[in-house]
This record gives C-alpha cells, structure tokens and sequence, in this order.
C-alpha cells in the first residue's frame, strides 16, 4: 500500500467498548455503530447497572427490538455484567454458559453510574478465581479514584496499585485494560509478560489518538472534549499512537463513544464522555494516516479484537475513503439533543 492512498478495504471492524444507553435514546445512537460495525461490546453502567446474566437478557432483547425498530440486520451486541463486591462465582459460571462477553471493573466512583462498582477488588476474588478459570475476560476501567490522587495520574497509580497485583495473583485471567491513555499503560501492556497468547490487551479511544488535554481548554472550557479517563499531555498521546499502530496484537479498536444529551454536557458539573460514534472509523483512519500507518488500521480495528475474545473475524469487507465528511452541530437523541465528537468540523475519512 503506498503511503497516501485515498481509500483502503478492510473486513469489517467491531467496537470493543461502546455505551448505547437505553430506552428511547438508544436507537439513535445505535443506528451510527451498526453503520459501521458488526459487533460491539456493550457496556453495563446503565441506571441501575447491568449486574446479572437476567439483567443482561433482558438488556440485550431491548437492544434488538431496537435494531429491529431500525431495520438493521447484521449488528451483533456482545453483552457485558458490571462487577460488584457481590458477585458471585456462581454467576460468573452462568454468564459463561450464556455468551456473557466480560465482566466490566468499574471501581466505585471512577466515572459515570460507577458508584456500585468495586470498592475494593480483594471482594471480587473468588469471581475471578472464576473468570480466570472459565476463560472470562476482565473489563478493566484503569484508575483509582482517592481524592488525593491527581486526576492526570489515576491511570499510572491504578497499574501500580492494582493492577499488577491484580495480575500476580490472577496470572492467566484476561484482561482488557479499556481505553488506555498514558506512557505508562501503553507500554505496560507492551511489556507485560504473560502467561500465555490473549491475556492482557487495552483498547484505545479515537479521541485520545487525535487530541491531547489542551483540547478541553482551548480557548475557553470545552465540554465535549471531557471524558473519563482524561485526556493527558502531548508525549502520552504520542505513546498510544505508536501503540495502535504497532502491528501489536494487544492493542484494538474501542471507541467509549459515550453518549449524553447536549444539556448534561453543558453543564455546571458537565458529564463525562465523547460521542464519537457517528463517524468513529474516519477518526481513527485519520489519526493512522497521520504517521503513515494507514496499513496498520486492519489489525488493530478487525482482527485483534475478535482475536483476542476468541471469537471469529468478521468476513464482510468495507471501504474507507478520503473524503472529508462534515459532522454536523447537533444530532438527535431522542427529545434532545447531542454534540458529536468533531461538531462542526470536518473529518478527513468517510466510509464508501
Ligand atoms: O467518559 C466516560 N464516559 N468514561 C467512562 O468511563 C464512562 C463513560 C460514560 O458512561 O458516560
Ligand atoms: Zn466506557
């Protein structure tokens, strides 16, 4: 592949960490992944979250009443339960029997519906006893939230702190270390020695590919910008991108497109989260073109995800092509509104 083409195939990609929501408001947001991928593993913070292998029955039938309510055939939902102090390893066994995808690690107070998350991962051990035994992967929302901690080190601390020790005692659990955002997480997983193929990876986020933290200041305060983990300096935005682009298996496509009504973004306390669902693939494909890695972007948003869940890579193929796509100032979710990632601009690459 030459160094500038103006479009590349690929076999379709998935999205390993998305959140739809629910209700109303989820047909809407769907409809912008199902266009561009076949797969999406489903986040579990919803209000109340997403605890059981019931609830997430019942989750996954709405998610396909809705994208029946679209007409779209061909989009899988890939179900994941939210971790508590409570879980259980009985439930970790049913999840398993059932296609549960993950157990998603929000620690309490983290990020957004987190406050039932873990408040300490040593009362989760005997459900990763058995996630490490059953082959279920681990979810990993990679800060620690002690007010004493500064928020551009949370991520950096938790390796430290948790995670590794997490690691030592549960050395062949899988682990998805989600939307990485430093040096520090970038090459952890890098380096990290593991016990065997498909135990550690991270996804990474377009808008942590694309922007560094002057983005949520530019000029004055910039809401769409802020999502959780935050967005760092320069050198660690550097980091990730050579990250993704490394050909590395462990590294894939997650977007977090995060989405919340322009009025819960614009706000004195002002949500957290990045809608970059609508044209998720274009951001990506230009941050991989901005260091002449365009023919790096098939593994990391096709095949090292499926790869790594054991799942088979999707067949269909796609095209992108280098046509700039503007992206409009607000877009519908439900009686509101939303500001996607980009409103205004335009995006570089769109899909054919
Ligand atoms: O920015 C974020 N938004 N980070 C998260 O971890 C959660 C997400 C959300 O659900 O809104
Ligand atoms: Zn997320």
């Amino acid at each position: 592949m030459s160094n500038s083409p103006t479009q590349i195939q690929l076999i379709q990609p998935d999205d390993w960490h998305l959140h739809i929501r629910d209700g109303e408001i989820m047909k809407d947001v769907l409809a912008d992944t199902a266009r561009q991928f076949a797969r999406a593993i489903i986040m579990p913070n919803l209000k109340p979250p997403v605890t059981t292998v019931d609830l997430a029955n019942a989750y996954r039938g709405r998610i396909e009443a809705s994208l029946q309510s679209l007409g779209v055939t061909g989009f899988t939902p890939l179900m994941t339960l939210y971790l508590t102090d409570n879980t259980s390893a009985a439930e970790v066994r049913k999840a398993k029997a059932v296609g549960v995808a993950g157990f998603k690690l929000y620690p309490a107070g983290a990020t957004t519906n987190s406050d039932a998350g873990v408040s300490d991962i040593k009362h989760c051990y005997a459900a990763l006893e058995a996630m490490q035994e059953v082959g279920m992967p681990l979810l990993v929302h990679g800060e620690v939230t002690s007010a004493d901690i500064d928020i551009f080190d949370r991520e950096a601390v938790f390796i430290d702190q948790v995670l590794e020790p997490l690691r030592k005692d549960f050395p062949g659990l899988k682990i998805v270390f989600e939307h990485i955002t430093t040096k520090q997480a970038a090459h952890y997983v890098r380096d990290a020695q593991t016990s065997g193929k498909n135990i550690l990876a991270a996804t990474i986020t377009p808008q942590h590919l694309l922007m560094n933290r002057n983005a949520i200041f530019a000029g004055g305060i910039r809401p769409h910008n802020y999502c959780l983990p935050v967005l760092k300096r320069e050198e660690h935005r550097i980091a990730l991108l050579e990250a993704a682009t490394s050909a590395s298996p462990r590294f894939f496509l997650g977007t977090d497109s995060a989405p919340h009504a322009k009025g819960a973004k614009e706000a004195a306390c002002g949500c957290a989260g990045c809608y970059s669902a609508f044209n998720a693939l274009g951001l990506y494909a230009e941050a991989f073109e901005s260091v002449g890695k365009l023919d790096k972007l098939e593994g990391f948003a096709s095949f090292y995800g499926p790869d790594f869940y054991a799942l088979p890579r999707n067949t269909k193929k796609i095209t992108l092509v280098k046509q700039a796509q503007s992206i409009p100032a607000e877009l519908p979710l439900g009686d509101a509104t939303i500001v996607p990632l980009r409103a205004g601009e335009t995006v570089a690459w769109s899909l054919a």
